[in-house]
């Protein structure tokens, strides 16, 4: 029986390192970079469960392809916007799960209260780009429309700002001659699955 009153049965399971929940829009190339951490033995952690507000989205399929449950989150239409009261079932959905760390990966929502005050900074994003430098949607291009020599990526903690929160990790990626945005995203995701399994640890000793 855990110290959290939930023993065999619950469906939580507290013995296997830092419960993670996952919450994505996208493919889920980052929510992959972190299973293969744990199969590999370097992040001792478990995703319990991965919500997606797009239904069709790859990043539910890799997760159910695991047997990871999932979920959708249903914005009721609304393309970018998330409901104060879909931001509650999700907070209650997380908990019941069991999660203790929620891993934004290629989220494309603003978190606001509610669910932010059910996981004080317990809440961490990935973002491509070496934050405060581009923040927002599409972070490759505005490097590219900026002309600068170097980019990189981010994961931070969340606040009520967008990508604004305390930082955790960064890595540099140099923009080369003839970059295009897709080759410099592709460069700049690969540094993004070395470093969201690295943050998650970071953040999992601190919590020790
Ligand atoms: C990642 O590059 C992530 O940094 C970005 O979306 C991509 C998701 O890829 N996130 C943002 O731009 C958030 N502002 P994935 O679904 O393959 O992990």
């Amino acid at each position: 029986m855990s110290n959290l009153g939930l023993g065999r049965g619950s469906g939580v399971d507290y013995t296997k390192g830092m419960v993670l929940g996952v919450l994505g829009s996208g493919s889920g190339s980052n929510m992959q970079a972190i299973l293969d951490a744990i199969d590999a033995g370097t992040l001792d952690a478990r995703i319990a469960l991965v919500l997606s507000d797009n239904p069709e989205a790859y990043i539910l399929e890799r997760a159910k392809n695991r047997g990871i449950a999932t979920g959708v989150i249903d914005c009721g239409g609304f393309r970018t916007k998330f409901p104060e009261e879909i931001q509650a079932i999700t907070a209650a959905r997380l908990q019941e799960a069991g999660v203790e760390l929620v891993c934004l990966a290629g989220f494309l929502r603003l978190v606001k209260q509610p669910l932010l005050a059910a996981f004080p900074s317990r809440i961490l994003n990935i973002h491509p780009a070496l934050l405060p430098a581009f923040p927002g949607l599409e972070s490759w291009k505005q490097a590219l429309d900026a002309g600068v020599t170097e980019s990189g990526c981010t994961v931070h903690f969340v606040d009520d700002g967008m990508d604004t929160g305390p930082i955790i990790l960064q890595e540099r990626v140099p923009v080369l001659a003839g970059d295009t945005p897709e080759s410099l995203h592709a460069r700049i995701q690969m540094a993004e699955h070395r470093l969201y399994p690295a943050a998650i640890r970071k953040v999992a000793a601190e919590l020790d």
